[in-house]
């Protein structure tokens, strides 16, 4: 059982980080072999509507005209079980570099093939082989989790897109928000991002996301893409 982890964040030893690690130690603590990438070391390109990948409804993995390093992290979750994306809050989304990753993903993973509410040539996840257990971890300023909806747009996109590149079901999203060690005064509070501390109740909760997806891999729990789980409220298929 492998679990992947891709993080977007720009700071390999900081929030994301620390959080994404102590996820992958649930995980591995449940017999996965674990393995972080970091978006950041690697040389990943805008894409340019070329259209290649989009034409392409037989590959697993649909060629690229960009040669980088995306098709190796492609590899990787094909090779996975379980995939967690995880990211900074950066200007109430997640960062650039899971979204210019996310965009090469799109037409990579996914064909469109697929149809939703009577609409053909809907996005339709490639790899058919399994269902892999996903999960996001996104890192936050001081917004409190009551506030996230100011925030945190990043989630509820990060999840459908996770479940849909990996064909797999959701085990959970976590939003980490700042802690501090005491009381900030006004001049703090300019600088709080600074001053942030995760707390033992965030790494406890990290390890528990990465346990839980583990286990439903273990227990072949674990479902394919199902787009109804992602419609607004109110809509139906
Ligand atoms: C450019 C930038 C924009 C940010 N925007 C937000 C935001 O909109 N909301 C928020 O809560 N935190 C925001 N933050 C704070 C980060 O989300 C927070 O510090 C995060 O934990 C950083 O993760 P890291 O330690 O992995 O870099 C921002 C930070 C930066 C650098």
């Amino acid at each position: 059982m492998k679990v992947l982890a891709i993080n977007a964040t720009s700071r390999p030893k900081q929030t994301t980080s620390q959080l994404t690690l102590k996820a992958l130690e649930g995980a591995a603590s449940m017999g996965a072999e674990t393995e972080m990438v970091l978006l950041k070391d690697l040389d990943i390109n805008f894409c340019t509507n070329c259209l290649a990948c989009y034409q392409d409804h037989e590959s697993e993995i649909a060629d690229c005209t960009i040669d980088d390093d995306v098709r190796g992290v492609l590899e990787k979750i094909k090779k996975a079980d379980g995939l967690i994306l995880s990211s900074p809050v950066h200007s109430g989304f997640v960062t650039g570099l899971m979204t210019t990753f996310i965009e090469r993903a799109c037409f990579t993973m996914v064909k469109p093939t697929g149809e939703v509410l009577g609409m053909k040539g809907c996005p339709e996840p490639r790899l058919t082989d399994k269902a892999r257990a996903v999960a996001t971890i996104v890192s936050a300023g001081q917004i409190p989790p009551e506030l996230r909806q100011y925030c945190d747009m990043g989630t509820p996109w990060l999840q459908e897109a996770a479940a849909m590149i990996a064909n797999g079901s959701s085990m959970g999203d976590m939003y980490a928000c700042a802690f501090f060690p005491h009381q900030l005064n006004d001049e703090e509070m300019t600088r709080a991002f600074l001053l942030r501390e995760l707390t033992e109740e965030q790494f406890a909760e990290a390890f528990a996301l990465g346990e839980k997806m583990a286990r439903a891999i273990k227990d072949d729990e674990v479902g394919p893409y199902d787009p109804a789980a992602f419609l607004p409220e109110g809509v139906e298929t």
